[in-house]
């Protein structure tokens, strides 16, 4: 297992919102966090990335334990965190986006990430690449932070529901771009509302409610389980 979370507890201020949430990612794998707005996905992304560090549990990466350790500690031993809110720098060119990104980490073994590759990955990015990032659609600026985010060539890559927001057909070109940064071996952990987009991309889900996980299995087992599906994903 490449991350281990076990039991977490956190809290914004006095309010409890993860109970023992427990999940783990392995080598090579895509994993999804599934949930109705509000359920908790943004939370445990902040906790693994010890932006809301949890008060109880252990988040281990690659066995070490993470929690309690500041946040750019956590994204230096290889985790990528592409938030919810897209951060782009919009007054920089997408290339000068990109190479902010830039970093190999330590112990980083494989094929890193290059400008070229990112731009075989985004072709769009190499058309604007002279652009501020600022005139990009919703879509390509999602493109940008994780072409930015995979320039630091993480271990694990964790995206806080990619596609949320984004029209049907540029949902369609992200979902095939994360299949190629699969292929290309790279594990990732992203969260999600939409089980149809989930099935399409992931190999394992985890579906969480109110702040506890109720479901895991293969994307095939959620698929034909009408009962999570509709008790813990329909609107
Ligand atoms: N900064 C915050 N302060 C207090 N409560 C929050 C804060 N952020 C989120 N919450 C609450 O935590 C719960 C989980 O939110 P969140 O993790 O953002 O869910 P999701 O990402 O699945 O939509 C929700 O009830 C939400 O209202
Ligand atoms: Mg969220």
């Amino acid at each position: 297992m490449i991350l281990e979370v076990q039991a977490i507890n956190t809290y914004y201020e006095t309010s409890h919102i993860l109970f023992d949430v427990s999940l783990s990612v392995d080598r090579g794998e895509i994993v999804c966090l599934l949930g109705r707005n509000g359920a908790g996905k943004t939370t445990t992304m902040r906790s693994i990335m010890g932006l809301t560090p949890p008060k109880k549990g252990s988040v281990r990466f690659n066995g070490e334990e993470l929690r309690g350790r500041p946040t750019h500690y956590i994204a230096q031993k290889g985790m990528g965190y592409v938030p919810d809110n897209r951060l782009i720098f919009p007054d920089l060119t997408v290339l000068e986006n990109l190479e902010i990104g830039v970093k190999v980490p330590k112990n980083f073994q494989g094929e890193p990430w290059t400008l070229q590759r990112i731009y075989e990955l985004f072709p769009i990015l190499a058309e604007r690449k002279h652009q501020p990032g600022g005139t990009l659609s919703g879509g390509e600026q999602q493109m940008l932070t994780v072409g930015r985010t995979l320039m630091g060539n993480p271990e694990l890559l964790l995206l806080d529901e990619p596609v949320e927001g984004l029209a049907p057909l540029v949902v369609k070109d992200l979902g095939r771009q994360i299949l190629k940064i699969k292929a290309a071996g790279q594990t990732i952990l992203f969260s999600e509302q939409n089980v149809n987009f989930a099935t399409l991309t992931s190999d394992r889900a985890y579906v969480i409610d109110r702040g506890r996980i109720r479901y895991h299995g293969s994307i095939e087992e959620l698929s034909t389980n009408e009962e999570i599906k509709k008790k813990y994903l329909m609107i």
